[in-house]
């Protein structure tokens, strides 16, 4: 039998791909973290015209300029965030971003502050660099938002760097300026790098996000066109930092994917220009379903946290894993809390990225199972 390689050991499949090839064809999926509507209408007819143009080869490692400037424009826009062209690389999904930084910036035993709960690939990406991740506990009883002094506590000379993610996969929590600010301070004063997985900053409720590269320049800003435009198949995310760390991860990204698909490129330069309507429109349908949800939790007598933005809610359940399965056999496939972090055992993760009628008819079925 063939030897793997020792890294791979720590790193296992995840459970909502699990799930996922568990469920069968009539169950409602309320486990998947990929929005169920089409890409805007403005982005397909782009990318027919690109492939129709010709426009199918390789392009600058880093990625186009065109879609790069566009970036940089939006970072200046949405997130007071001065970063040129240059500074900005176009990834394989955030992620590679994440994948290619962690290989870019982490050193064997280095440590990381990873949320805890959090998604899935933050773990992964710091095992896979051989560094260590350390999880940073949030609290139901907080709203699951990370708080500095928890991030203060855990800081010592082997700290290369934290994991931020707001809005969070998996709890929804949106974290607050003041918090953002002062882990800011904290990585300048103990010179680590921020990784901020921003891909949910568009699908927020009645909450403001803010990106740590505003406040420090020890920012690596990960962002996506999966979420906010619903193309998690063209594969496209962008990191966005200082020039000489982009330089440098750079190489990673080259000898990982050489550079992201052409017809990708010009469809996420489209979603940027002119699709602020289509993700309006998205955010006020999550917005519906999330209502919907919560009645339908209250109702099941579940407790749950504030969950602020992406398109999920995490609420508590005592034997989450037993839940979920008696959940899968009446039809409603659900990701047990476990595979987010030790704290989230007594967890489950319901995502609302499908239709209403449908997660009207999941509620009806999760009412006829007992908590
Ligand atoms: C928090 C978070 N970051 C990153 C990703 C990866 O997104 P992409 O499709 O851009 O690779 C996901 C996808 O589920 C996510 O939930």
């Amino acid at each position: 039998m063939i030897r793997m390689a020792d890294r791979l050991g720590k790193v296992d499949l995840s459970d909502v791909r699990k799930m996922f090839e568990a469920s069968g064809e009539n169950d409602i999926n309320l486990g998947l973290g990929e929005p169920d509507f089409d890409i805007p209408e403005n982005v397909k007819k782009t990318v027919i015209n690109c492939i129709e143009n010709g426009f199918t080869h390789y392009t600058s490692n880093i990625g186009c300029i065109e879609l790069r400037e566009e970036i940089s424009k939006k970072l200046r826009k949405d997130n007071s965030v001065n970063l040129d062209s240059s500074s900005i690389m176009v990834t394989t999904g955030a992620s590679e971003a994440l994948y290619i930084a962690s290989q870019g910036l982490f050193n064997k035993d280095d440590e990381v502050l990873i949320p805890d709960p959090g998604f899935l690939s933050y773990r992964a990406c710091v095992d896979l660099a051989e560094a260590k991740p350390i999880p940073i506990k949030t609290s139901f009883d907080n709203d699951y938002k990370m708080e500095y002094v928890d991030v203060q506590d855990k800081i010592n000379s082997k700290t290369k760097g934290v994991i931020l993610n707001s809005p969070s996969n998996p709890t929804g929590a949106v974290m607050d300026k003041e918090n953002i600010k002062a882990i800011c301070d904290l990585s300048i004063d103990h010179d680590f790098i921020i990784i901020s997985d921003e891909i949910y900053e568009k699908i927020i409720y009645d909450a403001k996000h803010y990106s740590p590269a505003q406040f420090s320049e020890n920012t690596l800003l990960i962002n996506g066109f999966s979420k906010a435009y619903s193309m998690t198949g063209f594969r496209i995310g962008y990191m966005a930092g200082q020039t000489n760390v982009i330089d440098e991860i750079l190489k990673v990204h080259q000898y990982n994917t050489a550079c992201v698909s052409s017809i990708s490129q010009t469809g996420a330069y489209e979603a940027l220009k002119n699709s602020n309507e289509y993700v309006e429109n998205l955010v006020k349908e999550f917005k519906r379903r999330k209502d919907l949800i919560l009645s339908g939790l209250d109702d099941l007598g579940l407790e749950y946290s504030n969950s602020q933005g992406a398109f999920y809610v995490f609420p508590k359940i005592e034997n989450a894993m037993d839940y979920v399965m008696r959940a899968l056999k009446s039809g409603v496939v659900l990701v047990p809390g476990r595979g987010f972090g030790e704290s989230s055992r007594n967890n489950i993760r319901i995502s609302y990225a499908n239709s209403y009628e449908n997660i009207e008819e999941a509620l009806d079925r999760l009412k006829t199972i007992k908590c």
